[in-house]
């Protein structure tokens, strides 16, 4: 078999999977997919479908999100539900506090599996998400797990989302959030046995890309099928 010409790269929230695969796919010349925002775009579907998410079903979620689909922009494939792009409304409070119970179903991971493997037929893709390496691309070429300790994690959501140097107690509120989500998250992010582990905590952003960008250069160059 053929290994795919995927860059996969998963870990827990705000780990800087999004942010490094994009910037990785820019040095490349690739395409970058982002799974998680399909797991938010079909929770801003269902939120808009059922307000009330103790009613939300498996048929029903995934009904929401049937028409929801990847559009391929500058670098980044966004989520479209029909003509309007969701891009930022995924981001919001509302859809991050529900999206771990969706991302519960499994009708629904099938779904983004589906959808984000249709994206790498015929093009090498960089992907981040929780479960790339595994479930949804065993085979694919190169694999990162990125980690940060948590009150790191904690603080670049906050710069990213206010613009300012957050203060402690922010902080502290934030990492609880996140190790909440984490905790949700745990079944479905899984490093893979064969991937490279990056701790971020102490490297600058640009000291990650090259080292994902160097793993990349050397694996794509090298052979497609796996050593016997
Ligand atoms: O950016 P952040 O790490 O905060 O989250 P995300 O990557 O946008 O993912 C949002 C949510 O989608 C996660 O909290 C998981 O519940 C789910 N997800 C998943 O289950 N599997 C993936 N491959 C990607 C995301
Ligand atoms: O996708 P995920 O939730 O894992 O994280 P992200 O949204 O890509 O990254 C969260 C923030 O951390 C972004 O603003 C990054 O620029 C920042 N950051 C980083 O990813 N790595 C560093 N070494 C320093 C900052």
């Amino acid at each position: 078999r053929r290994r795919p010409l995927v860059v996969a790269i998963d870990g827990p929230a705000a780990s800087g999977k999004s942010s490094t695969a994009k910037w990785v796919a820019r040095e490349l010349g690739l395409r970058h997919v982002d799974s998680g925002s399909l797991y938010r775009a079909a929770t801003a579907a269902a939120l808009r479908t059922e307000p009330e998410s103790a009613r939300w079903t498996e048929a029903s979620v995934l009904a929401a999100a049937a028409p929801i689909h990847l559009v391929p922009g500058e670098t980044t494939f966004h989520p479209h539900l029909g003509d309007e792009d969701l891009e930022f409304v995924i981001r919001g409070k509302d859809v991050t506090s529900h999206v771990s119970q969706v991302a519960q179903m499994p009708a629904v991971r099938a779904w983004v599996n589906r959808q984000v493997q249709a994206t790498a037929e015929g093009h090498p893709i960089v992907v981040d998400g929780r479960d790339m390496g595994t479930a949804v691309f065993p085979q694919a070429r190169v694999k990162v797990f990125l980690i940060a300790d948590p009150w790191e994690r904690a603080r670049r959501r906050l710069v990213q989302r206010l613009q300012r140097a957050p203060e402690e107690a922010e902080i502290a509120a934030e990492v609880d959030a996140l190790t909440q989500r984490d905790a949700k998250d745990e079944a479905q992010t899984q490093q893979a046995s064969d991937a490279v582990l990056i701790d971020t905590t102490y490297l600058t952003q640009e000291e990650q890309v090259e080292r994902i960008v160097a793993l990349a250069r050397a694996a794509l160059a090298g052979p497609d099928r796996p050593a016997a």
